[in-house]
């Protein structure tokens, strides 16, 4: 099963490590857990109960869980956990009145697995239909419920790593795009875009796609060739629109032509590119990395308005701000 190969790739990553990070989000109000939650203890490696198992999880627990960094399962507890996930994409299957948080954290859930599927093997042709799942997921979800983009940008603003990066990009183009009252279709593509905006990065060294800490120009030179990676990818993946194709080759590109790989500037720069474009540099800012805090969202979006004139659309950038205020698009 997908979540398994997922949760296998941990298992490989971490062969050492007694304690597996979860995803917490999946946890929701009434839920019984069969395995002890843990959390990190301050300035150090070692971890300290935070919950124990057979606990029924009230209103102000799961406060306490959306507020926790990190939450960990004991490695002996792996197969429990694994139980935990598909009664929870189960239940959601089954009931349309499951909460619009445990539905956003499960979709959520089955695209991270998806996207790890396409960043393990990119040229896999299967690929495209499975993007295409997991965004008309999205948007069914964000059509259905005015509070699922609530709900699942709070899930994306935690740790950040190239394939959760993805995923939200695309949540964040899926919900401007929604607010600007972009057709279905549009979006649809849109969102395709931007899920696959970094999958260049696949054939980028991994030792500079995981550094922990700035790269160097060598290594950025190195980096800056993911969007035409990117976009030789989709070609290859049969990718024929060329929105898409333009909205990943050009998601780097900035509006007075200093961006990367082709330098163009102001127009030239495609819509889906411009919107990814905004939604990349929002989620670099207001996503946790282990060399730096995040930013708050309204911290993140007046830094991109008062520094980033020169590059960003800042149609998009004050659609944004609009958006988080939960007012009407201007
Ligand atoms: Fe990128």
């Amino acid at each position: 099963m997908r979540k398994e190969i997922r949760i296998n790739r941990l298992i490989s990553v971490k062969e050492h490590v007694e304690h597996l990070q979860i995803e917490k989000w999946l946890i929701d109000v009434g839920d019984i857990l069969e395995f002890d939650l843990f959390e990190d203890v301050p300035y150090s490696t070692k971890k300290e109960l935070f919950l124990s198992k057979k606990h029924s999880i009230s209103l102000v627990m799961k406060n306490k869980i959306d507020r926790a960094e990190r939450l960990y399962i004991q490695r002996s507890d792996l197969m429990l956990y694994e139980r935990f996930i598909s009664d929870s994409i189960r239940s959601v299957a089954n009931n349309t009145h499951i909460s619009i948080t445990k539905k956003a954290a499960v979709i959520y859930h089955e695209a991270s697995v998806v996207v790890d599927e396409l960043f393990d093997n990119p040229e896999a042709l299967e690929n495209v239909p499975k993007s295409k799942k997991v965004v008309n997921n999205f948007i069914s979800t964000i059509f259905s419920d005015s509070r699922a983009i609530e709900s699942l940008m709070k899930i994306a603003s935690y740790d950040y790593y190239t394939q959760t990066h993805s995923i939200n990009v695309c949540v964040y183009s899926l919900s401007l795009g929604s607010f600007l009252k972009l057709e279905e279709k549009v979006l649809e593509e849109l969102g395709t875009a931007a899920l696959l905006h970094d999958l260049g990065k696949s054939l980028v060294d991994h030792a500079i796609t995981n550094k922990n800490g700035r790269l160097t120009t060598a290594e950025f030179e190195l980096m800056k060739l993911h969007p035409s990676y990117g976009y030789e990818i989709a070609l290859k993946l049969g990718i024929e629109d060329k929105r898409i194709l333009d909205g990943i080759r050009h998601h780097h590109e900035k509006l007075d032509g200093s961006g990367y790989p082709d330098g163009i500037r102001g127009k030239k720069i495609t819509l889906f590119a411009r919107i990814i474009g905004v939604c990349d540099v929002f989620d670099a800012l207001s996503t946790k990395r282990s060399y730096k805090d995040r930013l708050g969202s309204c911290a993140a979006l007046h830094l991109m308005k008062d520094t980033m004139q020169q590059h960003l659309d800042m149609t998009f950038v004050d659609a944004f701000i609009r958006m988080q205020q939960h007012k009407e698009p201007a």
